[in-house]
C-alpha cells in the first residue's frame, strides 16, 4: 500500500512538473508571438524626414508638430506667414486649410497646414 502511494505521489509530482513546464513553454511562445506584430508596427510607423536634419516618428496632426524645432520662422501656425514652408520631396500630404501665404502646392507645403498621409520626406529649400 505504501509503495502504491509513493508511486502515485511521484507520478503526480512528475505530471505536475511536466504540466508546469508545458505551461511555461506556452506562455513563452505566446509572448514571442505577441512581440512580433509590435516590432512590425514600429517598422511601419509613419515618419517625417527633413533632409539634412533627421527622420522622426510622425506626431499626430500637421507636419509642424513633428518639425517645429527645425522651423523657427513658423510663427502663425495658421497658413499666413509662410515661415513653415518646406519642399515635399516624397510622400503625400492632406491640406487641412487653404493658406493665405503663397506656396506652390506642386512642390511645396506649409507644415502648419498639412497632415502627412504616411511617411514623408521634406527639404528646407
Ligand atoms: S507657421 Fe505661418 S504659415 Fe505655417
Amino acid at each position: 500500500m505504501v509503495t502504491i502511494l509513493i508511486v502515485l505521489g511521484i507520478g503526480i509530482s512528475v505530471a505536475a512538473l511536466i504540466l508546469t513546464l508545458l505551461g511555461c513553454a506556452a506562455l513563452i511562445k505566446q509572448a514571442r508571438a505577441g512581440a512580433a506584430p509590435a516590432a512590425e508596427m514600429i517598422d511601419t510607423m509613419p515618419t517625417i524626414a527633413l533632409i539634412g536634419k533627421g527622420t522622426y516618428p510622425a506626431e499626430p496632426g500637421v507636419l509642424l508638430n513633428t518639425l517645429w524645432e527645425h522651423l523657427p520662422n513658423a510663427e502663425c501656425q495658421a497658413g499666413e506667414c509662410g515661415g513653415c514652408k518646406v519642399r515635399l520631396v516624397e510622400g503625400r500630404v492632406r491640406w487641412i486649410r487653404d493658406p493665405v501665404a503663397e506656396v506652390d502646392r506642386r512642390t511645396h507645403v506649409l507644415a502648419c497646414s498639412c497632415e502627412a498621409q504616411g511617411s514623408v520626406r521634406c527639404a528646407l529649400n
